[in-house]
């Protein structure tokens, strides 16, 4: 029996919330498609389906009353390499920083500036994970789909998916039954290392020698390098989920055009902003959520076990036996504070189960 049921989710979300799933069925490779497909047209039809891989991106509120789906397929296939091109094929099972690490062990440029991001492969395209100048959408080729409501598999490619900061199609409500199968990438022996976010280029000087086995220049920069100091960066504000529950930044950083960032930085001329590349935002910039949560007075407050993570306000962290609600009323609460002090109002940026407004 391929489902599992009544099947705890503690392990499967980084927030270490204990809520349960009705069924859990776990995909160990493509010809497991065939039995969930029967299952979903069996026993679960017409039941909730949530597909969670690493669960490093959702707050659960309550059990889940349906069937969950765990995507299991951790295949890496080199599909081609010449000139300065390696395309690879992932399953959408596989652990990201595995991925990361084990490209950047090749010496392959393109993945490590997003190295320490938790999560599998699958759901890198879900919300386009992006950190330290680079989105998952730079290095993405395509992504293989299957609808589970008609069974059909298929690919879309990168300008089809709708990428920008945070989002895609696949967080819109025509993908509600696409389960991502597999990413195809495209990595590059020489690249330019994109070393602009800020403190980047201060954690790669600071790089301890031991990290990096010479000291010229090319090496310096190597993917393995950048990867070592996005780590350490990472690393010194970001709490590890196996230590300290949280689903990484909690809300997303807001976006604004010209009159609003002249309004806001009238009342407040110290807050950080920052140009959006995005061309579907021109002229707009980006605001730091966690300045305006810290403005706020909530780094580091805690309620009961839910908190505000004392190095980074962006980020809410489960002491030990909080409930998704407990963690969501706090939410709700920062939110309206930075709504009332700044007119502003923060989205999530985790998948909220079941839907909030
Ligand atoms: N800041 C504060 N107080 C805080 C936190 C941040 O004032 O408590 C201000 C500082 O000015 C800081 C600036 O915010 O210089 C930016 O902070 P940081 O470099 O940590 O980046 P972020 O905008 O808060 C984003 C992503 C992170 C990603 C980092 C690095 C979002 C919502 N978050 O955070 O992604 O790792 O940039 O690129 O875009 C995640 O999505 O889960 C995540 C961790």
């Amino acid at each position: 029996m391929p489902v599992v049921a009544n099947y705890s989710l503690q392990a499967h979300n980084t927030m270490a919330l204990p809520c349960r799933a009705a069924g859990f069925f776990t995909l160990r490779n493509d010809h497991d498609l065939d039995v969930l497909l029967e299952t979903l047209h069996g026993q679960w039809r017409a039941q909730p389906l949530l597909i969670l891989g690493g669960g490093s991106n959702v707050l659960l509120l309550e059990d889940f009353p349906g069937l969950v789906v765990h995507p299991g397929q951790r295949d890496i296939e080199l599909l081609a390499d010449h000139d300065n091109e390696v395309l690879l094929r992932v399953g959408a099972g596989r652990n990201w920083h595995d991925l990361v690490e084990w490209s950047v062990g090749r010496g392959y440029h393109g993945l490590q500036n997003l190295a320490l991001i938790p999560g599998l492969c699958g759901a890198a395209p879900i919300q386009n994970i992006g950190a330290y100048g680079v989105e998952f959408s730079d290095c993405c080729v395509q992504v293989e789909l299957c609808d589970l409501a008609s069974g059909q598999c298929f690919a879309l490619q990168r300008d089809d998916c709708e990428f920008h900061y945070r989002h895609s199609i696949f967080k819109t409500a025509r993908a509600r039954n696409w389960l991502v199968t597999a990413i195809t990438l495209r990595l590059q022996h020489q690249a330019e290392p994109k070393l602009d976010y800020p403190g980047l280029r201060a954690a790669l000087q600071q790089q301890n020698p031991g990290d990096c086995s010479t000291t010229d220049s090319a090496s310096a920069h190597s993917p393995a390098a950048i990867a070592a100091a996005v780590c350490r960066l990472r690393r010194s504000k970001l709490p590890d989920p196996a230590r300290l529950g949280n689903c990484g930044s909690f809300f997303k950083n807001p976006l604004v055009d010209a009159q609003q960032l002249h309004s806001l930085l009238a009342k407040a001329p110290q807050m950080p902003h920052w140009p959006v590349a995005d061309s579907t935002a021109p002229g707009h910039s980006k605001l730091s959520a966690g300045w305006l949560i810290e403005q706020c007075g909530w780094k580091g407050r805690r309620r009961g076990a839910a908190g505000v993570h004392s190095q980074h306000a962006l980020v809410l962290v489960n002491h030990g036996g909080a409930s998704g609600m407990d963690i969501w009323q706090l939410a709700c609460d920062i939110r309206s504070s930075v709504a009332e002090r700044f007119g502003l109002v923060l989205e999530p940026e985790p998948v909220i189960i079941p839907t909030q407004n």
